[in-house]
Parts: structure tokens; C-alpha cells; sequence
């Protein structure tokens, strides 16, 4: 076991930074300047909501003025894509240099009512790709995702070439800028959840022997080189952050002490936060389940290694997932970690933040599908809760009891359709 591996463990046992004595609805000023109202972060969830141009459509932005209406000091965005041949999912948005900002200007205003901050997550899928979608799949290496009997569902990934990686990095360049022409206070650069930087981060999928693989160095140059380039684009006093897992929770891959060296990288940076998350496709961590023998614990599955982490660094940082009730989401901020995000709770109650307020014990319940067939159960997770973003967008009230097997049914047929219209719309750029 190395230094900083016992370092983390020892870190891990102690009880770590000292309370810091801050409620959760104090206020946190970042590196850069920006000032967010308190430590409560509605965390990022692609809401396939695009219009077919890959731009918001109404729905979302009243879906955002209900979370900035709601409470939270900050708002990520769902993912948005840096090439709109390289999609997480149909209806997903893409921003790139010849984009139309008019409604990502929209939602920004939208989302900065009511005192709140919005930060836009930028994105490349690399492997993680739908087949029935098309378009690019490029990742590290030529190692494709293992889903067991789901793997056919996607595409075969082939290992990058220069070009194509200085070309990823100009992408994530030219989002961020545009980004912050149409009024974002920040970006989130989306380097977790097994996504192209996480690919090139972890050895598993990163088997490369040029500057891009290797060392801890070099898997983390293109999450690195990219954060450096959007800094010196980018406004003094625009926020820039990653999302990093704190392990990818599958053997000999990504692990906590390489995210701690990545975490110092960043601080060298002088970056505004890490969200610390973890899993990918292939072991969802992120929603509460692992695929090796290491357990997360029931609620703040990442608060360990965060508050591990936050003790040995002086980057700020935030931790995302499994919170639903106040006194956790204090005892993170308690534990020394600057800031609580949280994701399905706010899609089930996005006023969660204002009803702390008053009431200190209303919780938000996360829908918990428990099929035998692990995938399936995370897919109708995931469509759950966009359904319930769907609903809130369209005026609708949340509702707490949707069935897993219809929300799943709908949101398959809902894929399909917009899978269909994406192909048609770029059939001359699809391959
Ligand atoms: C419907 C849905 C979409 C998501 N999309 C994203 C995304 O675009 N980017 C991201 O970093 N995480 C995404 N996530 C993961 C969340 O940000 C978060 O890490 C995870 O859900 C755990 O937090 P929670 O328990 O509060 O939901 C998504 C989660 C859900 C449920």
C-alpha cells in the first residue's frame, strides 16, 4: 500500500476535519469570487428535454425556475454535450461553437432567480454510448463496456487518436466559452460515471503506453490539460469544477488514492470545487450499488472518501448521492465538506431546500427498484425520476407513487422516439 493509500485509510478511520460549526444554509464563497447562498447543490441529471435542435426546450426551463424557486444555492445543469455526435442519450443537449445560445440563455436567467447560482456540467461520452444512437464512440482504449447480456446495446469504442483527443480538448474549450456568453456562472467539467475523462482516468479502460496512459500523470493529463485551457478562456471570475469518482468501484480500477492525486492536480489549478461521486455504467455506484464487496454506506454514499479527501485538501469540495434528509446533509457540511448535492430528492421535491427551513424533518423518499436484473432496476430508476422531471416541467405537481414498470415502459418508448428523430435530423453525419 503507498503513502498517500495509508494516508487516505488512516484519514478514512479518523473522524477527519474538525465540525466546522457552518449550517447548511450558510453562505460559501468559491476560489473565483462566486458567492452561492447556502451549501445545497442540486447535482446534475440529464433530463433528455432537449428540443430537436439540442437546446433547451420549455419544459426544462420551467423545470429549472422551479429548482431556483425551490431553495438551493446552486444549480449543476444536466450533462450537455461538447459534440453532438458523441450523445449520452436522444434528446440530450449539446452546446458547441456554432450552437444558438437564445435558450441557454434562457435557462441561465431562469435559473439564476431567486438569488440562486447555475453552473452548466459539459460532457463527452466517449464509450458510453447507446448502438441504436450512432455517431462516435471513442474512449482511451478499445475496451468495450461489460453489461454482461446488456453489452450489445453498445457501441464498440476504438482507442483515440491525437488528433481526435486535441480535437475533445478544443470542444470542452469552446463549450465552456459559450457557456459563459450565455450567462453561466460556471462550468462542470464531467470527468466521473465512466464518461470519456473517467475512461482515460482509469486503468481499466485506459491501457495506453503514450503521454495519455500509464502513470496517474498521464491518465489524468486530458482531464488536466482541458481544466488549464477553459481556465485561461474563461473570465477570472467564471467557476470551474470537476466531477470525479472517488473510485470506480470495480477491481483494479480507479481508486481512491488516485482520486486524491487528481483532487492535489486540480487544487495546482486553482480549481472552485470536485463533486466526488463514483461507479459508471458498468458498477453504479452513484446509485447506491457496487459492483465489488466494498459496501457505501446507506445515506451520503461518497461522505467517507469525501470528508478523506476534504481533510487532505484544500480544494472545496462537494459530495452527491443517497441524501434526502436535513441532519445528513449537515453532517456533511459538519464533516468539513464545503458543499451537499443532491439530485433525485430534488426531482421528487425540488423545493426540498425551502421546506428544511421550516420543517427540519421532511424528507424527500428515493425510489428504490430492487428487480432481480440489476440494470433493468437502474434503468427504471433513471426513468422514474425523469419522469417525475416531466411532470414538474409541465406544470404538474410531483407525484410520490409511480409505478417502476410503466415509468420504465414510457421512458423506453420515449427513447425510441427521440433516438428516431435524432438519426434522422443527422443521418448525412451519422455513420
Ligand atoms: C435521471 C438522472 C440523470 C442523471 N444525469 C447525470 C448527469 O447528467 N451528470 C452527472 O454527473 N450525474 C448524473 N446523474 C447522477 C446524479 O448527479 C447523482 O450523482 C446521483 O443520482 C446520486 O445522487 P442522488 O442520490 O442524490 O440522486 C443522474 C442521476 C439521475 C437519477
Amino acid at each position: 500500500m503507498s503513502a498517500k493509500s495509508n494516508a487516505l485509510t488512516n484519514a478514512q478511520q479518523s473522524s477527519a476535519k474538525a465540525p466546522a460549526n457552518k449550517s447548511v444554509f450558510s453562505s460559501f464563497r468559491f476560489p473565483s469570487g462566486l458567492k452561492v447562498k447556502n451549501r445545497l447543490v442540486k447535482a446534475a441529471m440529464e433530463e433528455n428535454l432537449a428540443t430537436i435542435e439540442q437546446v433547451p426546450s420549455h419544459t426544462l426551463l420551467t423545470m429549472y425556475r422551479k429548482w431556483a424557486e425551490g431553495g438551493v444555492g446552486l444549480i449543476l445543469t444536466g450533462n450537455v454535450m461538447v459534440d453532438h455526435l458523441a450523445m449520452t442519450g436522444p434528446g440530450g443537449l449539446a452546446l458547441e461553437k456554432s450552437s444558438d445560445i437564445t435558450t441557454f440563455t434562457q435557462l441561465a436567467n431562469e435559473s439564476k432567480i431567486n438569488g440562486c447560482k447555475v453552473v452548466m456540467q459539459i460532457n463527452h461520452p466517449g464509450r458510453q454510448v447507446f448502438s441504436k444512437m450512432g455517431g462516435k464512440v471513442l474512449s482511451a482504449s478499445d475496451v468495450a463496456l461489460d453489461m454482461g447480456k446488456h453489452s450489445h446495446l453498445f457501441g464498440q469504442p476504438k482507442a483515440m487518436n491525437e488528433a481526435q483527443i486535441q480535437d475533445v480538448i478544443k470542444r470542452f474549450v469552446q463549450t465552456a466559452q459559450r457557456a459563459e456568453e450565455a450567462g453561466f456562472d460556471g462550468v462542470q467539467i464531467h470527468a466521473a460515471h465512466g464518461y470519456l475523462l473517467a475512461q482515460f482516468l482509469s486503468p481499466l479502460t485506459n491501457k495506453r503506453n503514450d503521454n495519455w496512459g500509464g502513470s496517474i500523470e498521464n491518465r489524468a493529463r486530458l482531464l488536466l490539460t482541458i481544466t488549464r485551457e477553459i481556465k485561461q478562456a474563461c473570465g477570472a471570475g467564471f467557476c470551474v469544477s470537476v466531477k470525479l469518482n472517488s473510485a470506480d468501484f470495480q477491481r483494479g480500477g480507479f481508486e481512491p488514492a488516485d482520486a486524491q492525486d487528481v483532487v492535489d492536480m486540480l487544487g495546482e489549478l486553482n480549481i472552485d470545487f470536485v463533486e466526488l461521486s463514483g461507479g459508471s455504467y458498468e458498477a453504479p455506484a452513484m446509485q447506491g450499488n457496487t459492483a465489488d464487496t466494498r459496501t457505501l454506506a446507506r445515506e451520503a454514499y461518497f461522505l467517507e472518501f469525501s470528508q478523506a479527501i476534504s481533510a487532505h485538501s484544500s480544494v472545496p469540495i462537494m459530495t452527491t448521492g443517497g441524501i434526502t434528509r436535513l441532519p445528513v446533509a449537515q453532517k456533511v457540511v459538519d464533516s468539513g465538506v464545503a458543499l451537499v448535492g443532491m439530485a433525485t430528492a430534488l426531482a421528487f421535491t425540488p423545493d426540498l431546500p425551502n421546506q428544511w427551513q421550516n420543517h427540519h424533518g421532511v424528507t424527500s423518499a428515493l425510489p428504490k427498484v430492487t428487480w432481480k436484473d440489476k440494470t433493468l432496476s437502474g434503468l427504471a430508476t433513471m426513468a422514474l425520476v425523469k419522469r417525475q422531471i416531466r411532470r414538474v416541467g409541465e406544470g404538474k405537481s410531483p407525484q410520490g407513487k409511480l409505478s417502476p414498470i410503466i415509468s420504465l415502459i414510457l421512458d423506453q418508448v420515449r427513447t425510441a422516439k427521440l433516438t428516431k428523430r435524432y438519426r434522422k435530423r443527422f443521418s448525412d453525419e451519422l455513420s
